[in-house]
């Protein structure tokens, strides 16, 4: 018999039976579900709407099936539909009476909002972790390399030189702001939908502040139809996600260029790469390449969600289990990138001779040849056409910059001087571009240290998250 069998005469058709269940994918959620079905109870009896003993007896039943659940002792079952009836069920038929007043003053529309949000505030801090983590291995790898030069790129063509910890840092700035994306997530996570009931509040004196409090949420919702209907901490937390797997999306196309024959700038560690069944020269870099191609599926939960939720009259509509798949799937996914990513650069080796031989061997000084002559007064849109001259002529001639003679340089221009030689220097080059977010080694130090700094703060923010999360989780000891 279903827990809403009350109106039905007849039994529900099996393949509806299964389109409609979610427990294959929401059974994740058993110790929110749990937490929170001990907070509503404890509050009941608070509020003198269940007896002590009813509350007692339930908690009691809940603990016994949370520790059956982590035993693998509990079988969930379809024609329970979901978490929430599993749960239900299995505390009714184990306490008896005490087990069917659980769920007064509340529907399954306000807890499995109540679920979801205790869930993602609990990802948030374990993502959190690993975010920082990653961030952590950039900061170290960009001062392990702070003295390797390489050729900075636009347009995937030699551009300028730069310092390969500058363009790692990069990657750091991109992750920072996905950090703080994280904490809107959070704060849109951190609000207690229960007592809105099924959409329009309940008719028993709840007191909702208290359940807030004990879930150690940071606010309540105001309206109970958007409390048990909102879905925007879920759609923050998939924009979180998509944001940051473009950020690693393009880390991975780098190192996959990087790692190739054709730029040998970098070689990823054994332990990250996979062969080939047939090519037995072959490593590849199948991490980065999952990770790029993931990246799409990401955009596609996000998507999903936003679509689903567009045309959602108020209040519930089951159309909103559908939240839930991608969720899980970005969390899973995400984890992992992170995690190998933190890895992979830790142990990547940096081939710095190779990067500077190429530079030695090409263009990437004509900017700093041009800024030369306009420093000595000549305007700069002229300076850039004495030097794409001179360029012109290096090829002709089979050289590059540094090794035109003075007499050929002051051929093309009088005001070249000895000196000149010094400025097209690569290390030049790159010392003199000292703007505030520039390239210049005492440039970088400077990221890397208020980036030292950044993940302190965000080492605040997660001790604080998880105190949270393990506060709620000690409700179940
Ligand atoms: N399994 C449902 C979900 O994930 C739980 C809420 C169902 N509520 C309802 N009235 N059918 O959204």
């Amino acid at each position: 018999m279903k827990l809403w069998g009350g109106r039905f005469t007849k039994a529900t058709d099996k393949n509806v039976e299964a389109f409609n269940a979610s427990i294959q994918f929401d059974c994740r959620m058993y110790a929110e579900d749990i937490c929170g079905s001990i907070a509503h109870a404890t509050m009941l009896a608070r509020q003198g709407i269940i007896s002590d003993e009813d509350k007692d007896a339930i908690v009691n039943g809940l603990k016994q099936i949370f520790e059956q659940i982590e035993h693998d002792e509990f079988e969930f079952s379809i024609e329970l539909e979901d978490i929430h009836m599993n749960i239900e069920k299995r505390l009714t038929d184990t306490i008896g009476e005490a087990g069917k007043r659980l769920h007064t003053g509340r529907s399954r529309n306000d807890q499995v909002a109540l679920d979801t949000h205790l869930y993602l505030r609990r990802e948030i801090a374990d993502v959190a972790g690993l975010l920082i983590q990653l961030q952590q291995s950039i900061v170290k790898a960009a001062e392990k390399y702070s003295d390797v030069i390489m050729p900075g790129y636009t347009h995937l063509q030699r551009a300028q030189p730069i310092l390969f910890s500058h363009h790692l840092m990069a990657y750091f700035s991109m992750l920072s702001r996905d950090f703080e994306h994280l904490q809107f997530a959070w704060n849109m996570a951190d609000r207690m939908p229960l007592g809105a009931g099924a959409l329009a509040g309940t008719t028993y004196p709840l007191d909702q502040p208290y359940v807030a409090d004990v879930l150690h949420f940071g606010k309540l919702y105001d309206n109970s139809m958007d409390a048990v209907s909102d879905r925007d901490y879920i759609i923050a937390f998939l924009e979180f996600a998509a944001v940051l797997m473009m950020h690693l999306s393009r880390l991975s196309e780098e190192f996959i260029l990087w790692s190739s024959s054709e730029f040998k700038f970098i070689e990823l560690d054994d332990s990250h790469c996979t062969g080939s069944s047939i090519m037995p020269q072959k490593k590849n870099p199948d991490i980065c390449e999952l990770v790029r191609g993931k990246t799409g599926r990401f955009y596609g939960h996000l998507m999903a969600v936003l679509t689903m939720m567009k045309g959602i009259p108020m209040a519930y509509d089951k159309d909103m289990q559908e939240d839930k798949e991608g969720v899980f799937d970005a969390i899973d996914n995400l984890k992992f990138a992170l995690t190998i990513y933190a890895a992979m650069i830790d142990k990547m080796t940096v081939n710095g001779k190779h990067m500077r031989d190429v530079l030695e061997k090409d263009f990437s000084n004509a900017t700093d040849m041009a800024d030369y002559l306009a420093k000595k007064g000549l305007p700069f849109r002229e300076a850039h056409a004495v030097v794409g001259r001179a360029v012109h002529y290096c090829i002709e001639h089979g050289k590059v910059l540094q090794q035109l003679s003075l007499e050929e340089l002051q051929a093309m221009s009088p005001l070249f001087e000895e000196d000149i030689h010094h400025y097209l220097d690569i290390e030049t080059c790159v010392a003199q571009r000292r703007t505030y977010n520039g390239t210049a080694p005492e440039s970088v130090a400077r990221q890397i240290a208020s980036g030292k700094t950044v993940v302190t703060g965000e080492e605040e923010q997660l001790h604080s998250w998880n105190s949270v999360v393990s506060s709620v989780y000690e409700l179940i000891k």
